[in-house]
């Protein structure tokens, strides 16, 4: 008998505003033409004025715990994945948790960019594995809409806002077919960094900076590292890719989904697609795309799920989850 990590509860907020193509082809030099193939997004959500990546983090806290039937104080540890925060300090989980009206337990942010989620639940199962927590809130929320260069048509048409959120409780595994997150497998290579990043910040410009990609090369780094980590976290726990009855990507653009599918074998209708609706939401897209798949009512309990992403860093990698 060992002690796991189990998501007991799932929710997600999307800002009510939605941006077509059209939309953004009167503002930039693009066509839903040119978008849509290149990246399968045929509109985003944008936060409204004064709504914060903390605002659209505690609507889907909100869910997630209504979801597992519980209230704000029975959990010990909100982690908000985020490269969007309301302020440079105080983490915006730390706003979250005043939002939420408790002051126990801890609070702090994880920064992996679009591999955030993945990043935060590998920290906040292991926190729960080692006693340091016994119900976590792990969010992935994002303003990115805010980062964006509205001048630079290449990456102003990639990104969207929105959250997720999930909620994990300890648990006794007896045997790997019960419900708990498996594993994780974290990489990062800052070698990287001048792929995709922001050009400001506190300890440079005194700036939050713009968002600054160089497409081209993301996306030829973007499969292979992927299909490593899928691959890699697989074989850790001796599983295979046939086992796997769930895929849930980073929403970034739907072909690195398809070439990343293909590579390791996967079959469309085990894929989970929302990019076409959300764009890149960075650290939100797996939450997102996860409690759309929950919503579909198509996952049973013991499925195999495996989530994965790459980003800024850049950093990658996925997780392995036998659903509750
Ligand atoms: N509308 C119309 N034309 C455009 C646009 C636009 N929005 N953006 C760029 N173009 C033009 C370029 O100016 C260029 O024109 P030129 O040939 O006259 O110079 C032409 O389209 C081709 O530009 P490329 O950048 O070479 O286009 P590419 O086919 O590589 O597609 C894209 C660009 C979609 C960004 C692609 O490289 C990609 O998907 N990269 C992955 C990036 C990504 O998903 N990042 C997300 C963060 S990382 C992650 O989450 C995995």
């Amino acid at each position: 008998m060992s002690r796991k990590a189990k998501i007991i509860g799932i929710g997600s907020y999307l800002p009510s505003e939605t941006v077509s193509n059209d939309d953004l082809s009167k503002i930039l030099d693009t066509s839903d033409e040119w978008i849509t193939t290149r990246s399968g997004i045929k509109q985003r959500h944008r936060a409204a004025d004064g709504e914060t990546t903390s605002d659209i983090a505690l609507a889907a806290a909100q869910q997630a715990l209504g979801n597992a039937g519980i209230t704000a104080n029975d959990i010990d540890m909100i982690i908000v994945s985020t490269t969007t925060p309301d302020l440079t300090f105080p983490a915006t989980a730390a706003l979250v948790q005043k939002k939420l009206g408790i002051s126990h337990g801890a609070a702090f942010d994880v920064q992996a960019v679009c591999s955030g989620f993945v990043y935060g639940l590998s920290v906040a199962s292991a926190m729960v594995e080692t006693g340091q927590t016994e119900r976590a809130l792990l969010i992935g929320a994002e303003t990115m809409t805010r980062l964006l260069d509205w001048e630079d048509r290449a990456t102003a048409v990639l990104f969207g806002d929105g959250g997720g959120a999930v909620v994990l409780e300890a648990t006794d595994v007896n045997a790997e077919s019960e419900p708990h997150i498996i594993g994780s497998y974290l990489r990062s290579d800052g070698n990287l960094t001048d792929l995709l990043y922001v050009d400001g910040g506190p300890s440079t410009t005194g700036t939050t900076g713009k968002l600054r990609m160089q497409g081209r090369e993301v996306y030829r780094h973007a499969v292979g590292n992927i299909a490593e980590a899928i691959n890699s976290l697989l074989q850790r726990h001796a599983l295979t890719v046939d086992d796997i009855d769930w895929f849930v990507p980073h929403q970034a653009n739907k072909r690195i989904i398809d070439g990343v599918a293909k590579k390791i074998g996967l079959p469309p209708e085990k894929t989970v697609v929302t990019v076409q609706n959300h764009a890149n939401t960075s650290a939100a897209s797996i939450p997102l795309a996860l409690h759309e798949l929950v919503k579909s009512g198509r996952v049973s309990s013991g499925d195999l799920i495996m989530l994965e992403a790459m980003g800024g860093g850049l950093t990658w990698g996925a997780n392995l989850i036998r659903w509750a």
